[in-house]
């Protein structure tokens, strides 16, 4: 075993210091209380994080933006920046082991088999599942795509098969406020095969609106779809009842973790999905790289997508037969640096503590919601409340467009999303063409976070008739 994966596990350097406290929790939201068996945790207590010293392992936190303005990064939902130990990890392999894994006779091959290997079942442990349950994909998007394809497949892939199959008839359930990602595969896959496509709808605060479960859920259905935490309200939706609902009528569970794997402790034996779609680079990991889980009975019936070298057992001219999974799902050369890079990102994220990740990004939610939310013209879209609430938080402004607040941010050297967050049909249901969202990780702070609401107000200064009198400018001091 040659792998050099970087520990951060055992240590724990940045937890226990002397970070941001607080439960930032803040009133309203208007959802039901129910115990929070969404993405249940495996973690234990939560060590308060040592901030400053989890920010000096991100190179990119030390460089200055428009105009001199040191970086404020907000946008950790589209993708999140990467310590210097999933750095050298890559770099590690390319520099020591670079080969094309499960492939060649010759020993940079054996080792960067291992380091892929060994990189599988690292990423398996982080999320309580069994190596052979864990396939590596490009992004969560192709992991999505790989399971609706694998159904339209399913009705000329043999009898094994065909308990994926679906078609006119047969009902494919997924909610209104999915990233593009975790809708437009499963609407596609309605189009392949006559299967309709239905809907959960979102109440106003933005939160997922499961009151007509009973009906949305029945005989019919053959796949439920749904996000483990939305990408623009931050909502996490109840995906144990989801799917204790959808298995009582035989139906599969596809949970979108994209938002959610990188925020809090996830064990997919406590979930209640049947597959979990993730990506490594909003988890501090490399681009290029997402992971598709699934039960392993199921995996094992389930036809490939992707073919071609790699996950063949035969192949003669007039036919080929497939390899178990998970090679079966990963057609091609691997990319086992970026899975490499995955390993240590999850090396860093377990020593630091899931749990106290969690708690860190739910103080800087309640934080935001109250000095965000607290501006006169600024409306917050989604809940109102960090319970069952991930830390995105997305708003409008009175009278200015978003990519106008966003440009203002910028200015001041605070990066920030705007638009509609590949999430339309939401913007839609709740009345807005587009919204400016922050998102938070392990390296942001709460003087971060007033910056932000600074920030804000001088766009709205800017935008009051006074353009190009206010001089744009920092006012927290925030580093
Ligand atoms: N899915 C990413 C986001 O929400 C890109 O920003």
């Amino acid at each position: 075993m040659t792998n050099k994966v970087i520990s951060h596990g055992a240590a724990k350097p940045h937890a226990g210091g002397s970070g941001p406290s607080g439960s930032g929790v803040s009133p309203g939201g208007g959802v039901p209380p129910r115990a929070d068996t969404s993405l249940p945790s495996r973690a234990a207590a939560a060590a308060v994080l040592d901030i400053e010293a989890i920010r000096a392992d991100f190179p990119i936190l030390g460089r200055e933006v428009r105009g001199g303005n040191p970086l404020i990064y907000l946008d950790s939902g589209a993708t999140a920046q990467k310590p210097r130990q999933v750095l050298e990890a890559e770099r590690d392999f390319y520099t020591t082991h670079n080969a094309a894994a499960h492939r060649g006779a010759h020993l940079l091959g054996e080792e960067a088999t291992d380091a892929y290997e060994a990189a599988r079942t690292r990423v398996a442990a982080f999320i309580g599942a069994e190596p052979a349950e864990i396939v590596f994909t490009k992004s969560a998007t192709e992991a999505i795509n790989l399971v609706a394809y694998a159904m339209s497949n399913a009705a000329t892939s043999g009898k094994e098969a065909a308990r994926f199959a679906v078609g006119p008839g047969d009902e494919i359930l997924v909610t209104e406020m999915e990233h593009h990602a975790n809708l437009v595969p499963w609407q596609q896959l309605c189009e392949r095969t006559g299967a309709t496509l239905r809907w959960f709808g979102v109440t106003p605060q933005g939160r997922l609106d499961t009151s007509a479960i009973g009906e949305l859920i029945n005989t019919r259905t053959r796949l439920v779809a749904v996000t483990g935490q939305s990408n623009v309200t931050g909502d996490v939706p109840d995906i144990g009842q989801i799917a204790a609902t959808a298995h009582a009528v035989g139906a599969l569970v596809v949970a979108d973790g994209a938002q959610a794997v990188p925020h809090r402790a996830v064990d997919v034996r406590a979930l209640g999905a049947d597959f979990l779609a993730f990506s490594a680079h909003k988890m501090l990991g490399p681009s290029g790289v997402g992971v598709l889980w699934g039960r392993r009975e199921l995996l094992e019936a389930m036809p490939p997508f992707i073919t071609g070298g790699s996950m063949i057992e035969v192949v003669r001219m007039e036919g080929s037969t497939f390899l178990p999974p998970p090679e079966r799902f990963e057609a091609g050369v691997p990319a086992a640096a970026q899975a490499v890079g995955l390993a240590a990102a999850c090396d860093y994220l377990d020593g630091l503590g899931m749990a106290s990740v969690e708690a860190h990004e739910h103080a800087l939610t309640g934080h935001a919601l109250e000095v965000v939310g607290g501006i006169d013209g600024v409306r917050i879209i989604g809940p109102l409340s960090t319970e069952h609430r991930g830390g995105a938080v997305s708003f409008v402004v009175d009278g200015i467009h978003p990519h106008d607040v966003g440009q203002v941010l910028d200015e001041l050297g605070i990066a920030v999303r705007t638009g509609h967050h590949c999430a339309w049909p939401l913007h839609r249901a709740l009345g807005v063409q587009a919204s400016t969202r922050a998102t938070f990780y392990v390296y942001n702070t709460h003087e971060e976070v007033d910056a932000l609401a600074d920030g804000i107000r001088q766009a709205q200064q800017f935008f009051d008739g006074t353009r190009g009198v206010v001089p744009l400018g920092r006012q927290s001091g925030a580093a």
